[in-house]
């Protein structure tokens, strides 16, 4: 396989867990560059083989500022430069510039649902964790130690009990990170600097902290707009797939699928709204599984739903695609319309319809239902799937390598079934073991190996390019547009906007 996949549903992070590609070495990465990407990966538990082998950077001699003199010259309406993907100089703008700023996605509040219960979270290049704390309110902090720096909660994810006690000399910490204690605080701090007035001995906390029907998104920035702003139209993934819980809220289904792709960021992002290319690169996944679901139907007179969750795939055509619509707004984020309605009328659909009515009324489940929505992508970290309660968190890990967490959750309130479904999306269509998340991971690996060499300057986003319709501050497809590359030019104009600061 030509990317180094690890799925992985608890704390190992075992070498033997990550399916390396021969072929793919660290021999041009400097001692230092090795050392750097050692202490940088350390906190996630990836040996120091495969750490060294994330840091693979190609040799620089020169600046940035002398290689690209002006970065807003690399974003064109319809076109972008390659260096934008693969300079690790650049990437480390983009960390401080976008990741580091805006707000992004931490976790979802049922993961740490006692206090004391914590998840650790990559933000940019900020190891952090979301903490919950005595009184249930939730922290965000930088997992570290404000004494020597130790890293505070080395397992992904557990109980830190009743506070924070750091492993190297036993400072204690509140959930909300004020120091607590300090072993002998009063002989060995007494006439200096030390102490609990002082903010510096208390764990750093996120600077802005916020949650949206249960999403807990940080910013590591004091200034910005609020999360709802920031949200804007895209609250509609949280509210529609919270909405279609007869309870009104989800909660999330432990663990996630964790894949490492070799590729850039930004590639990932831009392939969630791509409508041209699921008819062409998964189309052979489509044909496989209509052909068995055919087999089924003509053995039992019925076709599992699920087999149509793949075989739509070969079954929509590519000129189709071209029905659907796109929804472009400020900040990058998108939406993809028009596709998974999901209200077919087998009798599991019918009974949980019938369970929405009791929780609200026929016409406000009407309204619920109606909502049709493929995909909501959330720039730069967040795409989520609302009608099948999936999202996938993207964690940037170098120019060339990126985590994505892939997550599902349960509609409170909803009968087994319903969630039975979800769980079959998420297998056969977002997971690591699928061919679906295989066919794209190939394509951007190809993608990323092709930027990296001389063969061509630009990136083209130019698939109708000029028809896009401004209305109310957002980019509207024309009708018949929908494989338009107007989410990756939305991107990439936010993209250009947070990299001028
Ligand atoms: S580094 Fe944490 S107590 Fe010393
Ligand atoms: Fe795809």
């Amino acid at each position: 396989m030509p990317w180094d996949a690890a799925a992985i549903t608890g704390n190992a992070w075992a070498p033997g867990n990550i399916l390396t590609r021969s072929g793919i070495g660290c021999a041009c990465a400097t001692n230092e560059q090795k050392t750097r990407s050692q202490m940088k990966f350390r906190y996630i538990g990836i040996s120091s083989f495969v750490a060294a082998r994330l840091s693979f950077q190609p040799r620089r001699s020169t600046m940035l500022q002398e290689r690209i003199a002006d970065l807003s010259k690399c974003v064109e309406p319809d076109r972008v430069r390659r260096e934008v993907y693969t300079d690790p100089e650049i990437f480390e703008l983009e960390m401080q510039r976008i990741h580091e700023q805006v707000w992004i996605y931490c976790g979802h509040e049922s993961q740490v649902p006692k206090p004391g219960d914590y998840y650790t979270v990559q933000i940019g290049r900020q190891p952090m964790l979301m903490v919950r704390g005595a009184e249930g309110r939730i922290s965000v902090l930088y997992n570290r130690c404000p004494h020597r720096g130790n890293m505070m909660c080395g397992d992904r994810h557990g109980n830190t009990g009743e506070f924070f006690r750091c492993s190297y000399h036993a400072w204690t910490f509140q959930h909300d990170g004020r120091l607590r204690s300090i072993p002998m605080m009063e002989s060995g701090y007494a006439g200096t600097r030390y102490g609990r007035d002082n903010p510096d001995c208390s764990m750093k906390r996120a600077a802005r902290v916020e949650s949206y029907r249960g999403f807990v998104f940080a910013s590591l920035a004091q200034g910005g707009p609020a999360l709802a702003e920031f949200l804007g139209a895209s609250r509609v993934a949280f509210d529609d797939m919270c909405d279609r819980a007869p309870a009104g809220e989800v909660e999330i289904v432990p663990n996630c699928f964790r894949v490492i792709q070799h590729s850039n960021w930004k590639i990932f992002l831009e392939n969630q709204l791509d409508a041209l290319h699921p008819s062409v690169v998964h189309q052979s996944t489509g044909r496989a599984a209509h052909e068995v679901e055919k087999q089924i139907e003509k053995r039992t007179g019925k076709a599992p739903l699920s087999y149509h969750m793949l075989s739509a795939f070969a079954t929509v055509t590519i000129d189709k695609w071209d029905n659907f619509q796109t929804l472009n707004y400020p900040y990058g984020h998108c939406i993809l319309t028009g596709y998974m309605g999901l209200r077919p009328k087998d009798p599991d659909t019918v009974a949980y319809e019938k369970t929405l009515i009791k929780a609200y009324g026929k016409q406000r489940t009407e309204e619920i239902l109606a909502v049709n929505i493929h995909h909501v992508l959330i720039y730069p970290g967040l795409s989520v799937q609302s009608p099948l309660q999936q999202l996938r968190a993207v964690r940037p890990l170098g120019v060339d390598r990126t985590l994505t967490e892939i997550w599902h959750f349960r509609l409170k309130g909803a009968p087994e079934p319903i969630y039975r479904r979800s769980l079959a999306y998420y297998n056969l269509v977002n997971s690591p073991a699928t061919l679906i998340n295989a066919d794209d991971l190939e394509n951007f690996w190809k993608c990323h190996q092709g930027l990296a060499s001389d063969g061509g300057d630009w990136v083209s986003f130019g698939r109708h390019h000029g028809h896009d319709i401004e209305k109310d501050g957002a980019v509207e497809t024309a009708p018949n547009c929908g494989t338009s590359e107007a989410p990756m030019r939305n991107q990439m104009k936010a993209w250009a906007q947070y990299m001028r600061a």
